[in-house]
């Protein structure tokens, strides 16, 4: 008998546990079976099917246009890919526009794609559908800080919480939505010293994606991580350069993550 010890498989109790032993948490997204795998034997905890897909797969300007038949589509794919890693999956724009119709697509992604865990955008206003998400046990990871579904009314792509004011509402949305049963919290282009302290307050992991090395793990989209996007954000890095691999990368990249080398000072959005 083998006494090799089988990885964990990975879930919400134990993101949790790992949040409390200030484990660094590594995540990345995925839109297809085959990269899925690479992630989830490179040690990826969670793998996310974003919206992100409408423009890295689409070729689309926004994530806007991504329907709910994609997003399950893509999952459906990636989650044949995953043996450990959680599997995330967004729910796409105006899949999610009252509490009854997130429910419902919620419901769908989990039912039909095998996802173990739904992402929506938003802040306050979320708080009553992420009650209802939780009370049919849906397991939810809330997204704050530049929330791309809401590009158009943002003005563009860009940091958040930069002022006193914005930075109050978004610690207070943030406590808000983990009271409301999120059980996750991604963060996406916030200052540095600013995640740090909504990371100290709320009890769920936060992974920050532009939001500096103080949260509890990372999240790259995959293809910038590669080098294959066009415009890859300043808060990424290309892990593809001094490696021969894309397995190499990816190792890199979640070494680095648990290590909190990445991001390093050079990342770090002001
Ligand atoms: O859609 C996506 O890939 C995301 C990540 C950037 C967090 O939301």
């Amino acid at each position: 008998m083998s006494a090799e010890k089988k990885p964990q498989k990975m879930s919400v109790t134990r993101l949790q546990a790992m949040k409390q032993a200030g484990e660094k948490i590594a995540c990345l997204t995925a839109y297809d079976a085959s990269f899925a795998k690479i992630l989830d034997q490179a040690g990826v905890d969670l793998v996310l099917v974003g919206d992100s897909l409408g423009m890295v797969i689409q070729g689309h300007e926004t994530t806007l246009p991504v329907t709910m038949d994609e997003t399950v589509y893509h999952a459906q794919a990636v989650r044949r890919g995953l043996s450990q890693a959680l599997l995330v999956v967004d729910l796409p724009f105006m899949s999610y526009v009252d509490p009854m119709t997130a429910l419902h697509n919620a419901g769908r992604l989990l039912k039909e794609s095998g996802a173990q865990m739904v992402k929506l955008e938003g802040g306050a206003s979320q708080v009553q559908t992420l009650q209802l998400l939780a009370r049919n046990g849906i397991p939810v990871c809330a997204h704050l800080g530049l929330q791309p579904q809401a590009v158009h009314k943002l003005g563009g792509y860009r940091l958040q919480g930069k002022d006193d004011q914005s930075a109050a509402i978004l610690l207070k949305d943030a406590v808000l939505l983990a009271e409301a049963g999120a059980d996750l919290l991604i963060l996406e282009c916030v200052p540095e010293l600013l995640a740090s302290e909504i990371t100290a307050n709320v009890d769920i992991p936060v992974i920050g994606i532009g939001a500096g090395v103080g949260c509890d793990g990372q999240i790259l989209v995959l293809y910038d991580l590669l080098g294959l996007s066009h415009n890859a954000p300043r808060f990424s890095k290309n892990f593809l350069l001094g490696h021969d691999s894309i397995q190499a990368a990816i190792a890199a990249y979640v070494a680095a993550v648990k290590a909190s080398s990445f991001p390093a000072p050079e990342q770090v959005l002001a």
